[in-house]
């Protein structure tokens, strides 16, 4: 028995040493860990628990038969995050680029199915060369055959990415179809096409960095939620996020012991709307003052910052944020503002977290590119993503809502369970001073004073329309609340909706307008 128990672990040790000490020390230089101490850092201590570690190829072609790594460069199992249960994978870059074949692409299936059968989150940790030339089409084969598994993962596992390294190629798509997608700056990139061919095909010299790197993706495209400052961070950010959501759709939002008080009044939210509705004022700050211990993650910051989207607990109980930023272009809707909320209440709705949102829209961004870039079909689809959503939705007011931003902000038409508006509302088919100059064109024309008649007529149509109450009095607005009692009004109306059972009607699927 001995001699056995010795080569177990004289095998343990060969797949451990991964590419072996001039690669792990080039991955190191890079700045990068190896795919087990990321593992590591990820987990709780002592709690991953590997399969396949003796997985090897079986490809003879380009002399393949001669470099068969124990594990062929990706390292698979599940252990815990706060001691709930989650499946990893992790490419090692130092074995064959971490490119993936058939046996790697089979591993990583293998891990996406017990997660699946068993109701965990997957985190995959990604650092590839991407498809292994060598095995042609099998790889290609595998790529698909994950694309798959991530497609019909969505909307029943959590599904994060960390990019840590190269993602190229088709390969971009896996981390493209799954909830959350971390980028470590520096030294990650994501492209469908690099440098090389872009300046072939388009004549355009771009680098790495500026095509694909993390700042790219988490500012421009949207294709990176998440922008970590080294892997540490990321890691440690992974886990941030995994506390505020469920394991799987059949479950319960995740609780933690609250320490705020959940009837705490908040007067410094009295006067943080300026008198002048043009003013600006930090929607964040207003989040902060309202959620359980200021704390608030946030999600996509640096990609249409004028939507803030984002997890919060109120009495110890998870929920998804949605809010407009007046500080960015005055929290208007545009294209990337409306798709980035869309897919965020499409995550909360598919995992029972109840959404909160803070309504302050001017209307639909106006302009020649919005219409050729699609306002109508991507501003459909924030419209269609609250629509369908059957999770408790709670909105407040608290200054401007217009025209068909009104209806789309999870307003009660669309099911919003419990609307609230602040005093301050303004809530109209559009504002003031357009309305005015459209109603009363001729009026105003032939009057002595044309600019105090104007005054006069936006005046009496803010006095008439631009206000909570009128709202209020079609029941659309169920309460006006001073500012002050907003936490203690979101958590009693979290608590009541808490058993809330919503069904849409029997279908295949929608039709989301993508
Ligand atoms: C096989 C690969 C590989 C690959 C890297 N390696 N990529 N082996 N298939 N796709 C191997 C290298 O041969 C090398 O082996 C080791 O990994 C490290 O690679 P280096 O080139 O030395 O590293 P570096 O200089 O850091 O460059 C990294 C890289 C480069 C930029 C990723 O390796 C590269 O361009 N690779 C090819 C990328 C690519 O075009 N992949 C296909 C994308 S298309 P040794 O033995 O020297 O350590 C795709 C389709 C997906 O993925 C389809 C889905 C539909």
């Amino acid at each position: 028995m001995q001699q056995d128990i010795d080569r177990l672990n004289q095998m343990r040790e060969q797949a451990q040493a991964a590419g072996g000490p001039a690669r792990v020390e080039r991955q190191h230089k890079a700045g990068k860990l190896t795919a087990r101490e990321r593992i590591n850092l990820l987990l709780d201590d002592n709690t991953f628990q590997e399969l396949g570690m003796f997985v090897q190829h079986r490809e003879v072609n380009f002399g393949m038969m001669n470099n068969r790594p124990l594990g062929d460069g990706v390292v698979t199992g599940y252990g815990t995050v706060d001691g709930r249960l989650v499946y990893v994978f992790a490419q090692d870059f130092t074995v064959m680029g971490g490119s993936l074949g058939r046996a790697h692409a089979d591993k990583i299936m293998r891990i996406m199915d017990l997660a699946m059968e068993n109701g965990a989150p997957i985190i995959g940790l990604q650092d590839s060369g991407g498809a292994r030339i060598q095995e042609g089409v099998a790889a290609l084969g595998g790529y698909a055959d994950i694309f798959l598994r991530n497609v019909m993962a969505s909307g029943v596992v959590p599904q994060i990415s960390a990019i840590m390294g190269p993602s190229a190629g088709g390969a971009v798509y896996s981390p493209a179809l799954t909830d959350f997608v971390f980028m470590v700056q520096d030294t990650s990139y994501m492209y469908v096409t690099g440098p090389d061919v872009v300046k072939t095909v388009t004549h355009e010299e771009v680098t790495h960095e500026e095509l694909g790197g993390a700042i790219t993706h988490s500012t421009k495209s949207g294709v990176a939620h998440f922008a970590s400052e080294n892997e540490h961070h990321c890691l440690m950010q992974i886990r941030e996020l995994l506390s505020y959501i469920p394991q799987n759709n059949l479950e319960e939002v995740p609780r933690k012991a609250a320490i705020d008080d959940p009837l705490r009044m908040e007067h410094e939210l009295d006067d943080i709307v300026p008198e002048n509705p043009n003013k600006p004022y930090d929607m964040k700050h207003v989040i902060e003052l309202i959620v359980d211990d200021t704390e608030f993650f946030e999600v996509q910051p640096n990609f249409a910052a004028n939507i803030i989207i984002g997890f919060a607990r109120f009495a110890g109980r998870t929920v998804g944020i949605v809010a407009q930023q007046p500080q960015v272009l005055a929290g208007v809707l545009d294209i990337d503002s409306s798709t980035k909320a869309a897919r965020f209440v499409r995550f909360c709705d598919a995992f029972n977290i109840p959404l909160v949102t803070l309504e302050d829209v001017p209307g639909f961004l106006p302009g020649v590119d919005q219409e050729y870039g699609g306002i109508i079909r991507h501003g459909a689809k924030l419209l269609y993503a609250y629509s369908e959503a059957t999770v408790p939705k709670i909105t407040v007011i608290t200054r401007k809502a217009y025209g068909g931003a009104y209806d789309v902000m999870s307003s009660r038409h669309i099911r919003g369970d419990i609307v609230y508006a602040w005093p301050n509302a303004e809530i109209a088919v559009m504002g003031p001073q357009g309305a005015v100059n459209i109603i009363y064109r001729r009026e105003i024309a032939a009057a002595e004073d044309p600019e105090a008649t104007r005054a006069e007529l936006i005046q009496e149509y803010k006095d008439t329309l631009a206000n909570p109450y009128v709202a209020a009095s079609y029941g659309y607005v169920d309460d006006v609340i001073e500012p002050h009692r907003t936490r203690p009004a979101i958590i009693a109306a979290l608590e009541m909706l808490q058993n809330k059972r919503q069904e849409n009607p029997p279908k295949k699927h929608g039709n989301i307008p993508l």
